[in-house]
């Protein structure tokens, strides 16, 4: 699959909207910055957002027959005004309301609130680590990061009774999504038994906790969807359970499916991101001590924070921070390799010079936009920086043209239509700002706590796991052995060396 693809785009000429057959249907590659920023500003009626969801939430997420039909009968589009041809009713306009509950819950006070829930979630989970200020040795980088960063993000989005009626979930659910494409091929599951079984668990699961929250929930208290509450979570959640509730087609199953898509697209692509950012800054003793020392500036004073011996960050100061900003740009730059696939609808579509012709299918892939050397600072002849390697001041500029003035900004300028691991237009990626949090503050959290060191051999190069190719990041491949310790430094040593006097006084 993956060198189906590359092959794909390796006879592709940069700019030229080419036909060629993938898995087959005829398809037009898109490629070059102002034709995908015009795709993306067509989307609302010319190129329906149709065909990835719905294979998504068929072929990964089981979504039964009958309410998959409900997403298909939906041509109603995202905008307040169904499109002229549809005839949808009101609330069977799926997309919208898909659309109106991302909204709610992922910009705006949503969005504070669950960022909020987040970094008390994960400053909590950071402190009951167990990790002390004594080196460990540990079989693996990323599952050391993913246990407390995935508990923290379950939780803030669907509450805690998720993951308190099944604590096997982050295993099952990585184990589906290491085998993700299997099933987005759909092959039989017979042929992918680990894939086919991984997802049952978590389709499982799900049902557990919303059958759960059906039970408990108490009907007489006046409900108002607009916050976080524990039983089914965000707003999210809570508005797509009331509008499931007038659709028959949305049975138990079909929720179920509906939250496993939300769990994947909150966790799935975050969490590599993450990870590849850890790497690289623990990678490099100059770059570790840079970032510590850009995200100590914004560590809250002791007093506002709930959690005895981990920091707190001022969030909209961490966001940023110009090296830290560049480091998240860099990593999604490299790791992240989606697909648009997009069906033209209508009437046929003139693309500069081209004609896309109604009903054919058009795909758009990130990785030849974020590997173009034209679009991106490479260095200089004398400190090149190759566009496949990691760079963490691609995205740095100097900050005023003063001379003497050494001070940089994070600039991004150039980049439109090149930079798009989000994708763009108006189906960009709802939780664009719920991941930037989620990745600041998983890397904010990891230089400040802790010391880590990779047990790797000399000359060791991490690779990607193609198992996530066109959905997202993708993962470091294997294991990557580290030690750890807590740190003992800063805020943290003030706090524990604090608590060490206070004992000592007690015994005297
Ligand atoms: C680095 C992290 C992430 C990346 C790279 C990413 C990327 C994307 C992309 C490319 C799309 C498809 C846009 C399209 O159809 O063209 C998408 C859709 C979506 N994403 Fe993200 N995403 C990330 C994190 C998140 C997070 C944290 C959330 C939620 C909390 C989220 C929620 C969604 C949802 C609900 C959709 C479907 C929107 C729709 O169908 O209209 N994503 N994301």
């Amino acid at each position: 699959m993956n060198n189906l693809f590359s092959s794909v785009f390796d006879t592709v000429e940069k700019g030229v909207p080419t036909n060629v057959r993938v898995l087959l249907n005829d398809v037009y590659v898109i490629t070059g910055a102002e034709n995908i920023s015009t795709i993306f500003r067509n989307e609302a009626y010319s190129f329906p957002s149709d065909v990835s969801p719905i294979t998504s939430l068929r072929n990964i997420f089981a979504l039964p027959k009958p309410a998959l039909k409900v997403y298909i009968a939906d041509t109603s589009g995202i905008k307040r005004e169904p499109a002229p041809w549809s005839d949808v009713k009101p609330h069977r306009r799926i997309r919208l309301l898909t659309f109106k509950a991302t909204a709610s819950a992922l910009s705006g006070t949503g969005l504070d609130q669950i960022n909020q829930r987040f970094t008390l979630n994960l400053a909590d989970l950071i402190h009951k680590t167990g990790c002390t200020p004594e080196w460990t040795e540990l079989p693996d980088l990323c599952q050391f990061v993913r246990t407390p960063v995935f508990q923290a993000a379950v939780n803030s989005m669907f509450g805690p009774h998720l993951l308190s009626l099944s604590p096997n979930l982050a295993h099952d659910f990585w184990e589906m999504d290491q085998r993700v494409q299997q099933l987005l091929i759909c092959f039989p599951s017979w042929m992918i038994p680990e894939a086919s079984k991984a997802r049952q668990r978590c389709l499982e699961a799900m049902k557990k906790w919303h059958t759960f929250a059906i039970e408990h929930r108490d009907d007489n208290k006046g409900r108002e969807e607009s916050s976080y509450e524990p039983l089914q979570g965000s707003v999210y959640i809570q508005q797509m359970m009331k509008h499931f509730s007038a659709m028959e087609e949305m049975t138990l199953d079909a929720k179920a499916s509906n939250s496993l898509g939300m769990l994947f697209a909150m966790i799935g692509s975050s969490m590599p991101a993450i990870n590849w950012s850890l790497l690289e800054i623990f990678q490099s003793p100059t770059l570790l001590a840079r970032v510590r020392s850009e995200v100590a500036t914004t560590i809250l004073p002791p007093l506002t924070t709930t959690s005895p011996s981990t920091p707190e960050f001022d969030l909209s100061r961490l966001l940023k921070l110009p090296l830290l900003q560049s480091i998240y740009t860099e990593i999604l730059r490299l790791h992240v390799a989606v697909f648009h696939i997009r069906s033209v609808r209508h009437s046929d579509f003139h693309l500069g010079d081209w004609l896309l012709r109604e009903g054919s299918k058009i795909l758009i892939s990130s990785r030849p936009a974020h590997l173009d050397p034209s679009a991106f600072n490479t260095g200089t002849a004398e400190a090149p920086h190759p566009i496949h390697e990691f760079w963490a001041d691609r995205f740095l500029v100097p900050a005023s043209s003063t001379p003497g003035n050494q001070e940089l900004k994070f600039s991004l300028a150039g980049c439109n239509g090149n930079w798009i691991p989000y994708g763009g237009g108006q189906r960009i990626c709802p939780g664009r700002h719920f991941a930037k949090a989620e990745i600041f503050l998983g890397i904010a959290f990891f230089v400040t706590v802790f010391d880590i060191e990779l047990q790797v051999p000399k000359g060791w190069k991490a690779e990607e796991d193609g198992g996530r190719l066109g959905m997202g990041s993708l993962n470091i491949k294997g294991e990557v052995p580290i030690r750890v310790r807590r740190r003992r430094s800063g805020r943290e040593s003030s706090v524990i060396e604090g608590n060490q006097e206070e004992r000592g006084a007690e015994a005297k």
